[in-house]
């Protein structure tokens, strides 16, 4: 086996795929496994190394399908078992690797098994999940709550009067991973998948798995600021996440079973601080790629991303493979938060940096943030608490593929489950490859630039000192040097460059084409990847 095969999650691109919203291929306005098959081609040809699909599991879709009730199965809106297969089977063959979502903290309350857990207080499923008696008061057993409307976080059910934790919506029980039963069943969860060639998982709020055991009240969070912070934000969790002393054994458990089957790997949704992330990977017993969110959270300016940068780098532990991720489906769209020109700043950073990116559906386009009339809410989160920004539809609107009606995700005349976002007609796959300076073609050139030099996609890295909006680095492989320089100003930087003759690989605007010695005079929102001459 070559390094290039066993280390393909170090080396590769990963590329994030909302199933409802990338193809349609039934015409029911919701994306589906047989429209991602139909599209595979577009994401070999884009460059990428592996696909994340979000959940695809029978749901109730309370949550949009991170509400799981039943987690070896496909959800008939999404297709088959067999669909699945055919998926897994035609991405292998054009040498893509399939990643799942795992979603090991709740399930949906309608789940078998917690159906069973709340028929009696002594069912044999009773400790699969939190029951608890009611406080003294008759209320909930502690103050913790619950992420989408800063409500209490248990609910009572009438049937055993006890209440359940829900750390996410009622509609979500959280699992109790404590207990040997559901930790047996959940892992071969696992398994099934494996077997079936699924090359690795995304593991949905992994850091929260393991709760405080005495189940203590969450401190006040004094920075709280009613009616403009997040509901859930009056808390500070320091109980009901991350902390706990055998989180660390929960990673140990995944990774056990992962390194069962060959070349599997493991990602794990984690949004701590970096110094907590960092003990995530353990001493490479844990998680393999545990997310860093940190590009989006960040301040856009270069003193802030190069000091995070270099600050995450010093912080890795020996053996550890650092990775960047800039979008998903739960944040605004980069473009909406960066704004357009950045955008191709953000993304040459992301796939020039030391790690494995993960890429957004439509980011590669620069897609907008959809707007989301009141009647057309999804999300949860938005109807829970509206008109804060925290909805999360409008990073999910439909992969825009043409300028057809809908837009190719579904046949024209069928109306998308959230609305199209307002440029899909100027803006879509067809009118940017067609286009030479668009945004798909700068990407698909990144990836390609990605995948040639070693220095990029496995060399080390090392920052340069430069000038005031600049953040310039180095990545180096072998005999290779390549300067990477981003301009996050809107004005010319000029920087100083060693010693030597540069010649610019890649130009993200377009407005460098010539070698440069001595002094780089950079376009504004420009970036680039210099090779010596
Ligand atoms: C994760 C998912 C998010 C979901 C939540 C609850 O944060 O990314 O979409 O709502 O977990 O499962
Ligand atoms: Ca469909």
């Amino acid at each position: 086996m070559t390094n290039q095969e066993t280390n393909w999650w170090r080396f590769g691109v990963v590329y994030q795929i909302y199933p409802r919203s990338f193809q349609d291929s039934n015409g029911d306005g919701i994306g589906d496994l047989p429209g991602i098959t139909r599209r595979l081609d577009y994401l070999v040809d884009l460059g990428i190394d592996a696909i994340w699909i979000s959940p695809m599991y029978p749901s109730p879709m309370a949550d949009f399908g991170y509400d799981v009730s039943n987690y070896v199965d496909v959800h008939p809106m999404f297709g088959t078992l067999d669909d699945m297969d055919a998926l897994i089977a035609a991405a292998h063959e054009r040498g893509l690797r399939v990643i799942l979502d795992l979603v090991p903290n709740h399930s949906s309350d309608q789940h078998p098994w917690f159906q069973e857990s709340r028929s009696s207080r002594d069912n044999p499923k009773r400790d699969w999940y939190f029951w608890r008696d009611p406080a003294a008061d008759g209320g909930p057993p502690n103050n913790w709550l619950s992420r989408f409307d800063g409500q209490a976080g248990w609910t009572l059910d009438e049937t055993t009067g006890q209440y359940y934790l829900h750390s996410f919506l009622k509609e979500q029980p959280d699992l109790n991973w404590r207990n040997p039963g559901l930790r047996a069943a959940m892992l071969d969860v696992m398994r099934f998948w494996f077997r079936r060639g699924v090359d690795g998982f995304r593991v949905d709020v992994s850091y929260r798995v393991m709760k405080d055991e005495a189940l203590r009240d969450n401190p006040l969070n004094p920075h709280y600021l009613p009616g403009k912070m997040d509901p859930h934000k009056r808390l500070v969790e320091r109980y009901s996440k991350d902390l706990q002393p055998d989180i660390h054994e929960f990673n140990r458990w995944l990774r056990a079973v992962a390194n069962e089957f060959p070349q599997r790997v493991l990602i794990g949704e984690i949004n701590l601080p970096l110094e907590r992330l960092v003990t995530y990977f353990g001493r490479n017993d844990e998680i393999h790629l545990p997310f860093n969110f940190h590009l989006i959270f960040t301040p856009w300016n270069a003193e802030a991303i190069r000091s995070m940068v270099d600050r995450y780098e010093s912080l890795l532990p020996e053996d550890a493979w650092p990775n960047y991720v800039l979008g998903n489906h739960d944040q605004h769209r980069v473009v909406a938060r960066i704004g357009e020109a950045q955008s191709r700043v953000a993304m040459l950073l992301l796939l020039t940096l030391r790690g494995t990116p993960t890429m957004y559906y439509g980011d590669e386009l620069g897609m907008p943030d959809g707007v989301i009339p009141p009647e057309r809410v999804q999300d949860p989160w938005e109807k829970f608490v509206p008109g804060m920004g925290l909805g999360r539809d409008p990073e999910r609107t439909p992969m825009q593929w043409d300028d057809s009606a809908a837009a190719g995700f579904s046949a024209p005349g069928v109306e998308p489950w959230l609305p199209l976002a307002p440029n899909h007609q100027s803006l879509n796959v067809a009118s940017e490859t067609a286009d030479p300076g668009s945004m798909l073609n700068l990407t698909r050139a990144l990836l390609q630039l990605r995948r040639k030099h070693p220095a990029l996609h496995a060399g080390d890295y090392a920052p340069l000192d430069s000038a005031a909006d600049i953040f310039a680095f180095w990545r180096t492989h072998d005999e290779e040097q390549l300067l990477v320089v981003a301009n996050f100003s809107s004005e010319t930087r000029e920087i100083t460059l060693p010693q030597g003759k540069w010649h610019p690989l890649i130009s993200a605007r377009g407005t460098l084409v010539e070698a440069v010695e001595a002094r780089l005079s950079l376009s504004g929102d420009e970036a680039v990847v210099l090779k010596a001459a």
